[in-house]
């Protein structure tokens, strides 16, 4: 803790020493000055030895210079130094100069000495305050930087900690749907006929889901219920799944159980809790939106929308492939049936959005066996055309150039017949029956 010195400047012998002896009487720490030179000598000698002072007195009127001079050479060393001045006139130019060079009071001499012990003690404390401040301002100043230097630490591991559980994340959904899509080959490869059914239902389901603006989140799940929806079919014998011709009663109920065996499967799954609707989806794409589907018969908008949309897209998918029992139909007869079961098996919504389907797109997924072995610019010349489009092309009596193009552009990658009434003009898929 510094001194508290005080300046007293006086050329008045007696004014200064009786002053001076009374202030170190009260306990002041008085350095003295008999003129304006001797005083600003006396600053010096402070500075060299890096003593500060804490306050002057000041007499005004001096031989050499003037109180006011050593107020402002003071103030440049001091800035924050108390400065009282004291003359024998009260004279009011003297008194603006120097308050405005900065002195704190002015009091007439002789001075009253108790006035000038509580200035001197308001300078004391004042300057104790200053040096508070400055030392609470420091250490603010210290415990911030420190605290900023920890949360950039603190930020830093958490970035690298988030970026391991990202990477981990990722890493586990990897392998989650790698998981998926074996047991969704799993399903399939049972029967030859069903061959990719499950990847092909969950990407008609991905195209009408877009068209319907679902959440990434959503098309997620769809993606999920998608692959797995047969997963019951893995406890139906394979002499029941691969029979030829029609089933019995019997043999038609065993195959509908499919459905629940989904759901109980699925249901011995630990999904996370956004996912954990996914038993009952992926259980309900044989449900109906009138209420006469299975297992449950659901009616609606009791059935889970993503439900909906894969009945959609199962239809879809069955309709258009070769099956045990008949063969692939030709597209407009599949939009055909949709059409007529559109209220009936299924939500408007839903055929809506696959009316909608890009007629490229449906075809790069109808026959992505076959389009490996075509040209992807002939593909995209379908682009413009929704299966809609392809539909009114191959039901209208008279069909426009544009719409005859249409249809002759999709039955070369379509794999299923060409119907009656086109087959003279048009040529079907080189290598149906193959990749069907
Ligand atoms: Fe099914």
């Amino acid at each position: 803790m510094s001194t508290n010195k005080i300046l007293l400047v006086d050329d008045n012998h007696g004014q200064r020493i009786t002053m001076e002896s009374i202030l170190k009487k009260s306990g002041f720490a008085v350095v003295s000055a008999d003129c304006g030179l001797a005083a600003l000598s006396v600053v010096e000698k402070c500075v060299q030895e890096q003593e500060e002072l804490t306050a002057a007195l000041l007499d005004i009127k001096m031989p050499d210079i003037t109180g006011i001079d050593v107020l402002k050479e003071l103030k440049q060393v001091y800035p924050n130094i108390t400065v009282i001045m004291m003359t024998g006139y009260a004279e009011p130019d003297y008194a603006i100069a120097a308050l405005n060079a900065g002195a704190t009071a002015y009091v007439l001499k002789p001075a009253n000495i108790e006035q000038i012990k509580n200035l001197l003690n308001q300078a004391i404390e004042h300057k104790r305050l200053q040096e508070e401040n400055m030392a609470m301002s420091a250490a603010l100043i210290e415990w911030k930087t420190k605290l900023e230097k920890k949360v950039e630490e603190r930020t830093g591991q958490l970035k690298d900690a988030h970026k391991l559980l990202k990477n981990l994340y990722e890493e586990l959904k990897k392998n989650f749907e790698s998981t998926l899509e074996v047991l969704a080959i799993a399903i399939d490869q049972r029967d030859p006929l069903t061959y990719s059914h499950s990847f092909r239902v969950t990407q008609y389901a991905q195209e009408i889901g877009k068209s319907m603006d679902l959440s990434p989140k959503e098309l997620e799940k769809l993606r999920y219920a998608g692959l797995l929806h047969d997963l019951g079919k893995i406890e139906i014998h394979e002499t029941i799944l691969t029979k030829e011709g029609s089933l019995t009663s019997q043999e038609y109920e065993m195959i509908q159980s499919h459905a629940r065996g989904t759901f109980e499967i699925l249901s011995k799954f630990k999904f996370k809790s956004s996912l954990a609707d996914i038993p009952l989806i992926a259980s309900s794409h044989h449900e109906r939106y009138d209420g006469g589907g299975y297992p449950n018969k659901l009616k609606g908008d009791d059935i889970p929308l993503l439900a909906r949309i894969l009945a959609v897209a199962d239809v879809l998918d069955a309709i258009t492939s070769k099956r045990h029992y008949r063969t692939a139909m030709p597209i407009d007869g599949a939009i055909a049936i949709i059409k007529r079961e559109t209220g009936g098996h299924f939500d408007p919504k839903c055929t809506d959005a696959l009316f909608r389907m890009n007629a490229a797109n449906f075809i790069q997924v109808h026959a992505a066996d076959f389009l490996e072995k075509c040209e992807m610019s002939q593909i995209i010349e379908l682009s413009p055309y929704t299966l809609m489009d392809i539909f009114n092309a191959s039901v209208s009596p008279e069909p426009s150039e544009e719409q005859k193009k249409a249809l002759q552009l999709f039955y070369n990658f379509y794999q299923g017949p060409v119907p009656e009434r086109w087959s003279d003009t048009i040529t079907p898929a080189k290598d149906f029956g193959e990749a069907a």
